[in-house]
């Protein structure tokens, strides 16, 4: 996880390059079909849960900002984040599905009176996703893979719940988590929540889950343990001006995943 700081510009020139090797760019494609086959709103074919809400990110979130001394409800950790005067408070969804917890973040913050504009990318719902932006719940949508998304501004808050720093293949995790990292605004928050398993199996596969470990090319033999590996990843990104957290969500059965990732920016 050792690299410098950079502009997100530089890790989506990276993700491309990555892409040019032949098994890569396989994974990557193989990838993205599966989740267009297995994301539909209907309960009764999907394998992925596409439309949380509030509640739903609140409870998983509300863990990890409460364990980051940041309080336990999202709105009210936003409506503290640093903003110019007269500025909305940008946020981005990485992977929002449906697009329904912007629709209720986007209601809640008005009720909070802060003032918002939403950047969503989604590499699939764009059906579901245009009608949020022709309500006027989304300022900007961006409809293709989010590795290939390069942000344009800085953002004071940063979702990706099960999103593509969850599904992306190995080879490309570490450049996507540092480009979205990497487009917070000094102040601003990223909330990263993934499913991890420690050994590899074929369900896991199947289910994409993150296997064996962050790393861009996981050592078959040499397992690290999670924490282990989490406390490195942690320790970088503290050199480099976050504030990082990770923890894991611990109630099972009500289909959130297993982690999270906090990054809080600080300089
Ligand atoms: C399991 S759904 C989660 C949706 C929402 N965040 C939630 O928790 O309800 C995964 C979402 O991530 C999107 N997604 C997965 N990989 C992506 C990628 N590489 N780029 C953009 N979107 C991606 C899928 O299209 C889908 O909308």
């Amino acid at each position: 996880m050792r690299s410098k700081t950079r502009r997100p510009a530089y890790y989506t020139s990276q993700i491309r390059r990555k892409l040019r090797d032949y098994d890569t760019r396989l994974e990557f494609d193989m990838r993205q079909e599966s989740i267009k086959h297995n994301s539909h709103t209907s309960p009764f074919v999907s394998r992925f849960n596409s439309s949380r809400g509030y509640f739903a990110y609140n409870k998983f979130f509300g863990i990890g900002l409460y364990e980051m001394g940041l309080g336990n409800d999202i709105a009210q950790v936003l409506a503290n984040i640093p903003r110019e005067r007269g500025k909305p408070l940008e946020i981005l969804e990485d992977g929002p599905g449906t697009g329904r917890f912007l629709g209720e973040l986007k209601t809640v913050l008005t009720r909070e009176k802060v003032n918002c504009a939403i950047t969503a990318v989604d590499a699939h719902f764009a059906k579901e996703l245009t009608e949020h932006k022709t309500s006027g719940v989304i300022n900007r949508l961006v409809t293709k893979p989010a590795e290939l998304f390069t942000p344009r501004k800085k953002y004071g808050a940063i979702f990706s719940l099960m999103g593509s720093v969850h599904y992306t293949t190995n080879a490309l995790r570490k450049s996507q988590l540092l480009k979205l990292a990497y487009s917070l605004k000094k102040g601003g928050i990223m909330l990263v929540g993934f499913n991890f398993v420690q050994e590899k199996s074929s369900s896991a596969y199947f289910l994409m889950n993150i296997m064996g470990g962050f790393s861009e090319n996981p050592n078959e033999e040499r397992v690290m343990p999670i924490r282990v590996e989490m406390d490195g990843i942690k320790r970088v990104f503290q050199k480099k001006g976050f504030a990082a957290h990770f923890c894991p969500y611990p109630f099972k059965g009500d289909d959130l995943p297993n982690w999270m990732l906090i990054l809080k920016r600080e300089r």
